[in-house]
C-alpha cells in the first residue's frame, strides 16, 4: 500500500489575557501608531497564571486536534512539541504533553527549530508515516515567549506572543496530504536572533542574571532582510519540488511575525495575490512554532481552505532557518462530538492525572527502599575494605 500523511485533527489554544499595543505603550517607550506600522500588530495573548506553561498550551491544543479528529490518546505514536520556549531544557516539553494526554502509546521529543520548528515537525512527521514508522503522528507548536521578553526592551517585546496550535497527521491511501518541504539552516547567523544565556556554552550565573542574558536578543534590521529573502526563496522552491506553480497554490500561510515581511516577501517578490496570503497577526503577534499552526486553525476554521486546494505553509527564525511545505488538504472527517464523548475525555484525563501521580508516589517508595539498600551494601564494602587493612 502506498502511505501518504494527511492532517486530520486541529486545534489552538490562546491565553485569555490581551496585551495591546497601548498597554505596551504604558510600559516601554513605544506607540500604537509605530507597532501597528511597522509590525501590523495591534494585541497580543499573554499568560497570566503562573501555572500556565508551554506543555499546558500544548496540551490544551492538542486536546482540540483530538477531538476534531475523533481520535483517543492512545492512538498516537508519537508527539513532536515544537518550541522555543520549553518547560525545562530538560524533560522534553512533548514528555509533559504526552502524561498529559496519556497518550500511553507515543514517543515523544522537542524539536528546536524556532518559528521554522512546526514545519520542520510536520516534515519529520512525515518521514515517520511514509516510511511506516509511525501511523498517527500529533505535531505541535507552542510557546510562553512572554516568559522570555525583556519588558523594557521595545525592540523584542512588541513583538512576540503567547500560544499553541496542533494538528494530527496520519497514514492513509488516499493521495495527497503532506507533497513536498523545503527545510534550511544557516548557522553563521545564530547570534542574530538568540537566548544567549543558560545552555552550556554561558551557564546560568550572577553575571548572566545581571546582564539580561536570559532574554532574547535580536538583531530586528538583520532578520528582516534574511527573513524577506528566504520566505520568498522557500516558496519558490517548495511549489518546484511538488512539479506545481504558484497558480495552482489557493493559500499561502507564512510564518506571522511582521505584516511588511509577508508584503515584502510573499506578495512582492512572488507577485502572489494578497487575498490568498492568510494573517492573522495583528491578533496574536508573533508566536514563533505556533505561529503557523494558530494560522491553519483559523484559515480551516474561516473556510478558507477547501478539500483538494494547496496550501503552502512558510516560516523563518532563529537558527537562523528557514522552512517551507506544501501539502493538499484531504477531506477530513470532523467529528462532531457529543456532550457524553466531553464528559468521557475529562474523565479520562483526570484518570491519567492520578496514574501519573500514583505512578510518582510509586518511584519514590521505591527510591526509598532501594536507597536504604545500595547505602548498606556500601558500608559492608567499605568495612570489607577496613577489615583487610
Ligand atoms: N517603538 C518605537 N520605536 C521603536 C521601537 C518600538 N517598539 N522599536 C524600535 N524603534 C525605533 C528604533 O530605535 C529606531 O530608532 P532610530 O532610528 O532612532 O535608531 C527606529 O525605531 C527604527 O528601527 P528599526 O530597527 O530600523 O525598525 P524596523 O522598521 O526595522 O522595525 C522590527 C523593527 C519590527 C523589529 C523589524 O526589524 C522586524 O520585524 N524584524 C524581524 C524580526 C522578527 O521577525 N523576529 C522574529 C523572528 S522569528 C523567531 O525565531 C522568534
Amino acid at each position: 500500500m502506498a502511505r501518504y500523511s494527511h492532517i486530520v485533527g486541529w486545534g489552538m489554544y490562546v491565553p485569555e489575557k490581551v496585551l495591546t499595543n497601548d498597554d505596551l505603550a504604558n510600559i516601554v517607550d513605544t506607540s500604537d501608531e509605530w507597532i501597528r506600522t511597522r509590525t501590523g500588530i495591534r494585541e497580543r495573548r499573554i499568560v497570566t497564571d503562573p501555572s500556565e506553561s508551554t506543555s499546558t498550551l500544548a496540551t490544551r491544543a492538542a486536546r482540540a486536534a483530538l477531538e476534531k479528529a475523533g481520535l483517543s490518546p492512545t492512538a498516537l505514536d508519537m508527539i513532536i512539541v515544537a518550541t522555543s520556549s520549553p518547560d525545562h531544557l530538560f524533560p522534553a516539553t512533548a514528555c509533559l504533553v504526552q502524561d498529559a494526554l496519556g497518550a500511553v502509546n507515543a514517543g515523544a521529543f522537542d524539536l528546536s527549530a524556532a518559528c521554522s520548528g512546526f514545519v520542520y515537525g510536520m516534515a519529520m512527521a512525515h518521514g515517520l508515516i511514509v516510511s511506516g514508522q509511525a501511523d498517527t503522528v500529533m505535531v505541535i507548536g507552542a510557546e510562553v515567549l512572554s516568559r522570555l521578553t525583556d519588558w523594557s526592551d521595545r525592540n523584542t517585546c512588541v513583538l512576540f506572543g503567547d500560544g499553541a496550535g496542533a494538528v494530527i497527521m496520519q497514514v492513509s491511501e488516499q493521495p495527497g496530504g503532506f507533497i513536498a518541504s523545503d527545510l534550511g539552516a544557516d548557522g553563521s547567523g545564530a547570534s542574530l536572533l538568540s537566548l544567549p544565556a543558560g545552555g552550556t556554552r554561558l551557564p546560568a550565573s550572577e553575571e548572566t542574571v545581571r546582564n539580561g542574558m536570559h532574554y532574547i536578543k535580536m538583531d530586528g534590521r538583520a532578520v528582516f532582510r534574511f527573513a524577506t529573502r528566504v520566505m520568498a526563496e522557500a516558496t519558490r522552491r517548495v511549489v518546484d519540488k511538488a512539479g506545481l506553480t504558484l497558480d495552482d497554490v489557493a493559500l499561502i500561510i507564512p510564518h506571522q511575525a511582521n505584516s511588511r515581511i509577508i508584503e515584502s516577501s510573499v506578495i512582492k517578490q512572488l507577485k502572489y495575490p494578497k487575498e490568498r496570503v492568510f494573517m492573522n497577526l495583528d491578533r496574536y503577534g508573533n508566536t514563533s512554532t505556533a505561529s503557523i499552526p494558530i494560522a491553519l486553525v483559523e484559515a480551516v476554521e474561516q473556510g478558507r481552505v477547501r478539500p483538494g486546494d494547496y496550501v503552502v505553509l512558510v516560516g523563518f527564525g532563529g537558527g537562523l532557518t528557514w522552512a517551507a511545505a506544501l501539502i493538499q488538504w484531504g477531506a477530513p472527517k470532523v467529528s462532531e462530538v457529543s456532550r457524553w464523548q466531553r464528559w468521557f475525555w475529562a474523565a479520562w484525563y483526570r484518570v491519567y492525572r492520578t496514574r501519573s501521580a500514583y505512578r510518582r508516589l510509586l518511584r519514590r517508595l521505591f527510591a526509598l527502599w532501594f536507597g536504604t539498600r545500595e547505602r548498606s551494601e556500601e558500608e559492608l564494602e567499605r568495612l570489607r575494605r577496613l577489615r583487610k587493612e
